[in-house]
């Protein structure tokens, strides 16, 4: 005698197809930028760039410990040639951050002041920045100690308002960097302002969303042209990794950096990857999490 049919049985097959990554990852077939278009963030920090591993099938990303790859004949390889300049579980993460800042295209790097680094290499001797006066020390150290030494100007100013800006610009005027929340102060730069301010003057904008985290705002939305990021806080959020990223809104300026990531070599490890990639997992939770506390303490 055959047990009778119990439709409910079917219930876990069903949240399993429409939930795990096995129909993503069909999905990402079609067209993953699309799908991340229509997935709502809580979704997007669990999902966005994540397949289940081609060789096996894992379906959490694994750390590609390896310094080099096969080719089966030179130059005939299966997108990875040097851990430099590709790595998978690099890949993954950066296709994870592109989504969640809304971007084009997203560069990882060993530190976030290495990302820094990297993003002010756009810039040639002569070329000048106005940049938050209120700035994180070690960015205000990296501009002026070094890149000052190679022939790079940098302004500095509150962003209070853009009459400000139209006295500190002039034709060698090439980036804004802004800082929103600042560290220290946690002073707050209106992006969408700057942004509309320097949008008729070809002048890149750059925000440093380190403080904001994507949950709570994402630059690129507003105008700006690139956002960096110190992973080293809330995306990794653990206190175990130091990491940086940049995304970008346009894919040129995105292989300009990846250009930069692989000549001065500045890239995070494969096991710094899988920990930013997991803390970020978790963000949504967290930034809410501390909103609510640091309400809680403000009332
Ligand atoms: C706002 C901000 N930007 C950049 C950095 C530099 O990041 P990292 O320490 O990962 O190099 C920091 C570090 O504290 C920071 O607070």
């Amino acid at each position: 005698m055959g047990l009778p049919f119990t439709w409910y049985k079917l219930i876990p097959y069903f949240c399993t197809l429409f939930t795990n990554n096995h129909s993503l990852a069909f999905l990402h077939v079609k067209d993953a930028k699309q799908i991340y278009k229509i997935m709502k963030f809580n979704t997007k920090v669990i999902h966005a760039g994540i397949q289940p591993d081609p060789t096996t099938g894992a379906i959490m990303t694994p750390i590609y410990q390896t310094s080099t790859y096969v080719q089966a004949a030179p130059g005939d390889h299966k997108g990875y040639e040097y851990a430099r300049t590709q790595n998978p579980t690099r890949t993954v993460l950066e296709a994870n951050l592109a989504a969640l800042e809304n971007g084009a295209d997203a560069v990882c790097f060993a530190s976030g002041l290495a990302a820094l680094d990297a993003i002010l290499k756009l810039l040639k001797p002569g070329d000048e920045v106005i940049a938050t006066n209120d700035l994180y020390g070690g960015s205000y150290r990296l501009m002026t100690k070094i890149f000052g030494n190679y022939g790079i100007h940098f302004h500095f100013t509150s962003f209070d308002n853009t009459a400000d800006l139209d006295a500190l610009s002039n034709e060698k005027t090439k980036m804004i960097w802004i800082e929103t929340p600042t560290n220290p102060m946690l002073n707050i730069i209106d992006i969408q302002k700057v942004a509309n301010w320097a949008k008729s003057k070809s002048i890149l904008v750059c925000v440093d969303n380190t403080f904001a985290s994507p949950y709570l705002q994402t630059p690129l939305d507003l105008g700006a042209d690139i956002v960096l990021h110190s992973a080293t806080k809330y995306l990794g959020g653990h206190s175990d990794v130091i990491h940086g990223a940049v995304i970008v809104k346009d894919k040129t300026i995105g292989d300009q950096l990846h250009f930069i990531q692989n000549a001065s070599g500045a890239v995070p490890g494969p096991q710094d990857c899988f920990l930013v990639l997991r803390g970020i997992k978790t963000l949504h939770i967290r930034v809410q999490r501390a909103c609510e506390n640091a309400m809680y303490i403000a009332e």
